[in-house]
């Protein structure tokens, strides 16, 4: 069986494209692809249609990872489409996808899993301009959520 795992932020331009991006570098490493299915999508229609910020895509190539996905907003058939993880960057896109799609059973902060920081939201890089510092949050976030999915599903 696959699971969907399903990064949510504002915009789909920073964050969630970042932690796609690493968190799909995560899984194919463990030799995962097959089991766990990995998207992004952000709450407004903004940016639909558009390439990742130039710093997220920038802080990826840095680290090796390529990206060239594009800006979606989130659809009802992404709370029907088998078991999905809804991992939201702070507690608005969370508070927001429970508005939308009503009593989600895995709706997830990204920073609730991980190890090396207090800091619970992702912050926005789209107002500071600190990609670097987003890119070891989120991949902090992303080494816990791989091994508590791992956990979970038994991977
Ligand atoms: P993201 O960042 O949610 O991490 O993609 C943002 C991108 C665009 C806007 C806000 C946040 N905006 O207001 O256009």
């Amino acid at each position: 069986m696959t699971v969907r795992v399903l990064f949510v932020c504002l915009g789909n331009i920073c964050r969630s494209p970042m932690a796609e991006a690493i968190f799909q570098r995560l899984v194919d490493d463990a030799g995962l692809s097959r089991r766990i299915e990995v998207d992004s999508a952000g709450t407004s229609a903004y940016h639909v249609g558009e390439l990742a910020h130039p710093g997220t895509r920038r802080v990826l190539s840095r680290h090796g990872i390529a990206y060239d996905g594009r800006a979606r907003q989130l659809a009802p058939g992404d709370a029907t489409n088998g078991k999905t993880y809804f991992i939201a960057m702070d507690a608005e896109n969370a508070e927001v996808l429970r508005d939308r799609f009503g009593d989600l059973p895995h709706v997830h902060r990204l920073l609730d899993f991980a190890t090396h920081t207090p800091v619970h939201d992702v912050p926005d890089p789209y107002y500071t301009d600190n990609f670097d510092y987003v890119y070891r949050l989120v991949e902090d976030g992303c080494r816990g959520l791989l091994a508590a999915i791992r956990t979970d599903e038994g991977l």
